[in-house]
């Protein structure tokens, strides 16, 4: 049996002290598990942590859920790619809500799959359909980011480590921390987890939407 309680501390980093409702689950484990998740995560949805970790994250999916687009979050999965899609799921209470969920990889040193990244935004009821106001003010954040910043933060939303964002981009690992310091602080993200959802819903790591 697998101790899932035993999520890493820089896993913990990657989320905790994010605003936004997010889990981290590990394909290497049997059904893709979540390992740990954050406050905000469950303060969205209603469930306590020992009802989220151990298990996938299908539990907030139900009755109306658009199968599209849990098929869409299975595609993205299979592929290793960052999707992000609107989809209706359910709190612990039965309540519906329009939850905006960003599913990316994350690779090791060795650039294998390691993790993946779950990160859910209440859409307000009456949001008609994608929501473009999110997109729009993750354009205005992205594009007010150097070239260089804005490159180290296309690889960090495909999953890179810095080791491997500093070799694919011929800098050194300390001038990519650095770069990814300065971009956090620029995006107003409070962690990489965030950081990473305001590239993808800018739409600047080419994910598939809907
Ligand atoms: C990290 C991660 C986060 C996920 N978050 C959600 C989510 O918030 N809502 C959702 O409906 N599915 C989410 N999924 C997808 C579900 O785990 C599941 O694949 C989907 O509901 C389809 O169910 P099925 O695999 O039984 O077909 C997430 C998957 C991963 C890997």
């Amino acid at each position: 049996m697998a101790d899932f309680t035993a999520a890493p501390s820089g896993l913990s980093a990657l989320i905790a002290n994010s605003p936004v409702a997010s889990v981290i689950s590990n394909p290497r484990l049997q059904d893709n598990p979540i390992i740990a998740c954050n406050q905000a995560f469950i303060d969205l949805t209603g469930y306590p942590e020992n009802e989220v970790v151990g298990r996938n994250c299908r539990f907030l999916a139900g009755p109306a859920t658009e199968p599209r687009l849990s098929e869409m979050i299975r595609e993205g999965v299979r592929e290793k790619r960052p999707v992000l899609v609107e989809i209706l799921n359910y709190k612990k209470n039965g309540t519906p809500f329009r939850n905006a969920v960003l599913v990316a990889p994350i690779f090791d040193a060795e650039g294998e799959l390691e993790y993946f990244l779950g990160s859910q935004v209440e859409l307000p009821e009456d949001a008609p359909g994608p929501s473009a106001s999110r997109h729009d003010k993750a354009m205005k954040l992205v594009n007010a980011l150097t070239p260089r910043q804005r490159e180290v933060l296309e690889h960090m939303a495909m999953g890179k480590l810095n080791k491997q964002i500093a070799y694919d981009l011929g800098l050194s690992e300390q001038t990519v921390k650095m770069h990814r310091a300065a971009l956090l602080d620029r995006l107003g993200a409070a962690t990489t987890a965030d950081a990473i959802r305001i590239a993808v819903e800018a739409n600047i790591s080419a994910p598939a939407q809907a």
